[in-house]
């Protein structure tokens, strides 16, 4: 294996149009932050790269839709983005935007470059235009027809009802989002990278390379590299992002595409002065923390970008990510159906790591994986309070309870002491090699088992039985346990940042480099611990059931949205509508049929008489809730049978888009039999 003399971990740049989420965190964040901590632990030169990506459609999207501009928009969201992840622990040497000064040199010099040495073909192709707004339309700014599935509201580049991707010009009735006029072809000069120049390259660098890339990254580059691979445009029409630095190019800018990789090496640039050394130097290991939509992207296109320009080192690996569902649903955005990191921080203050944790001993790293509330209740409660937790609390009171908090002097340790220490350098090699492939859950795994081994030993020592008879057994037994908490410290630490620091506070303990892990003296005889305190503590149902809900509602709020408005019925007459007699009711009694879910038996006074309803709003309304209420009802229909029960007339309610029902009432109270027309 070649040998590097330092490593550069990026991050993908989020969109700066909307905060971050469990998902990102997951597939990207965590991950990275783990690696860097450990490489940090293990005094490896390393630097950590993030930043927000503040170019590009999705910014001006949310800008049109929020009414502001698109720099309001990525100055509020940077922020928001920034301060959560200092929050949440993030460790970035730099968290960077790519509307910096920095960045737009940058990239404008590496984009003015390529282009001097004839690197992109011009060309000039027809694209849809808004001639009342007087601008190209990106792809997401066109709606249409799906060619594929007739959903009359696919966008441009994709049709989220049948998930097929689609070109604009093959969309049927395009209109533009903007307008909602239908937009014209028009033709426009880009300049495209000729991927297809770069095949035999890429095709040898990844395919025979890069083998040892993670199966679903590789798998991915394989599938685009199967394929042909075609010239990509790398400049835009649009008004916002780096102007083309270039004659002849007003009125476009780079493609965000490729901008925002290159904001890995404006951000490093901005970090240190010494940034060549991490971005020229073949010494130095560059690594990619992305999500599998980014794939084609760090691994094809990027590395394409790099190659042309020439200078740069290429990514030594890409741990790409699957993604993490959410209670069984995708992620989305748009459709509020995410737990928002600075949400979590604000309503479980304390409980970083509690995220960190879950987040990685669930992470979707060979498929996609599903975030529930409940599994996140039972890992914090099952494992993270009931193993670690538990482990360091009983070594803790015991050595508090025995000994006054001072480590005890073993006379003599027996061979079960032995293997157990001798465990732990197992153990740090089993996580070592883990995390070295970046197989995080294993990694955590094999981290919980140190607490696990913990709890073992001293299930099997009994100190608490030992104490009475054997004084010497027993400070062997809590020397053990305490050297086992001090290893802890260290080999939970990329994991488990803030907790770790914690228990460092609680034993009094310095921190210690990863070399340091299998040190079975780390803690010396009659060195003084302080105070026992809780590490973690159990999540009660309450506070899932509160993001349940929440979740829920969000559902609800999603479903009313997005119901469509049903189209109108065939006109009737007049003479038709007068037939129907409506009159204002009261209820006077209400009770559910029995086994029935929807019917309920109503006593009404129409005013014209008290007669039998039988209603199906069971399943939205308690008998008890309904008494009393005025209604309307039509009183001429037909009466017919329900469940053996004669029912005279019709409660007129309003069906929300959710199903739920509501009554409709009278504006203020009124005579009963008043008559609606
Ligand atoms: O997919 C995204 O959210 C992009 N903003 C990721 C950019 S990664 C890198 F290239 F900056
Ligand atoms: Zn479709």
């Amino acid at each position: 294996m070649k040998s590097f003399k330092r490593t550069l971990v990026t991050t993908a740049l989020p969109y700066a149009n909307g905060p971050v989420h469990i998902g990102h965190l997951a597939g990207v964040y965590i991950p990275a932050d783990i690696y860097v901590r450990y490489l940090r632990l293990k005094n490896e030169d390393v630097l950590f790269i993030g930043g927000s990506d503040e170019h590009g459609v999705p910014i001006t999207i949310k800008a049109k839709k929020e009414g502001v501009s698109p720099q309001d928009i990525v100055d509020k969201y940077h922020k928001i983005i920034k301060d959560s992840f200092e929050k949440f622990g993030i460790s970035f040497d730099i968290y960077s935007r790519t509307t910096s000064k920095t960045h737009t040199e940058v990239a404008s010099k590496i984009f003015k470059k390529l282009y001097d040495e004839g690197k992109f073909i011009e060309q000039t192709t027809e694209q849809y235009y808004d001639e009342e707004n007087r601008q190209f339309l990106a792809d997401r700014y066109i709606m249409g027809t799906c060619p594929k599935c007739g959903y009359d509201k696919a966008y441009g580049d994709q049709c989220e009802h049948c998930g097929s991707a689609i070109s604009p010009t093959e969309l049927i009735n395009p209109r533009s989002t903007i307008s909602g006029n239908a937009p014209v072809l028009r033709k426009t000069k880009h300049w495209f990278l000729p991927l297809n120049d770069y095949e035999p390259w890429l095709k040898k660098w990844i395919l025979e390379g890069h083998k040892e890339w993670k199966p679903n990254v590789y798998g991915q580059c394989k599938s685009w590299l199967d394929g042909s691979l075609q010239p990509r445009a790398v400049t835009r029409d649009l008004n916002w992002g780096i102007p083309v630095p270039i004659k002849g190019a007003e009125g476009k800018v780079l493609y965000v595409w490729f901008d925002a990789p290159i904001g890995y090496i404006s951000a490093t640039k901005d970090l240190t002065p010494d940034w060549e050394k991490y971005w020229k130097d073949p010494e130095t290991r560059l690594i990619h923390f992305i999500g599998k939509d980014n794939i084609v992207f760090h691994c094809i296109i990027f590395p394409a970008i790099l190659k042309a320009e020439g200078s740069y080192i290429l990514p030594d690996n890409v741990p790409a990510n699957e993604f993490l569902n959410l209670e069984g649903d995708k992620i989305s955005t748009s459709r509020n159906w995410a737990v928002w990191l600075h949400e979590y921080l604000e309503d479980f203050s304390g409980k970083e790591d509690v995220l960190k944790y879950v987040l990685t001993a669930n992470a979707p790293e060979t498929k996609d994986n599903d975030f529930t509330w409940k599994d996140f209740q039972k890992r914090n409660n099952n494992e993270l309070v009931a193993i670690l937790g538990n482990f360091i609390n009983r070594t803790l009171v015991l050595t508090q309870k025995y000994y006054e908090g001072v480590i005890p002097e073993p006379e003599v340790l027996n061979d079960e002491d032995k293997k157990t220490l001798a465990e732990i350098t197992n153990l740090k090699a089993l996580v070592e090699k883990s995390l070295d492939n970046f197989r995080f859950r294993e990694a955590l795994k094999e981290a919980m088992d140190l607490a696990r081994l913990g709890n073992k030993y001293l299930a099997d020592q009994e100190p608490w039985k030992t104490y009475k008879k054997d004084a010497e057994r027993t400070k062997s037994i809590m020397y053990v346990s305490l050297q086992i908490a001090a290893n802890l410290t260290i080999m939970m630490e990329p994991f488990l940042p803030f907790s770790m620091n914690k228990l460092r506070r609680l034993i009094n303990l310095e921190k210690h480099d990863w070399c340091d892990l299998g040190l079975t003296d780390l803690l010396k005889p009659g060195h003084k611990i302080n105070n026992p305190e809780l590490l973690f503590e159990k999540i009660e149902d309450e506070a899932i059931n509160a993001q349940i809900k929440k979740l829920q509602d969000t559902k609800k709020t999603n479903l009313l949205e997005n119901s469509e408005v049903k189209q109108a019925k065939e006109s009737c007459s007049y003479d038709d509508f007068s037939k129907m007699d409506i009159r204002t009711s009261t209820i006077l009694e209400a009770e559910l049929v029995p086994k029935t879910k929807k019917l309920m038996k109503l006593k009404v006074d129409t005013g014209i008489d008290k007669r039998t309803i039988v209603s199906g709003i069971a399943e939205y309304f308690k008998p008890k809730d309904i008494i009393g209420k005025q209604v309307l009802v039509l009183v001429n229909l037909e009466p017919r049978k329900l469940r053996g029960i004669e029912s005279k007339g019709m409660i007129l309610m309003e069906e929300s888009g959710d199903g739920s029902l509501n009554f409709v009432v009278p504006e203020k109270k009124v005579k009963n039999g008043s008559e609606v027309r």
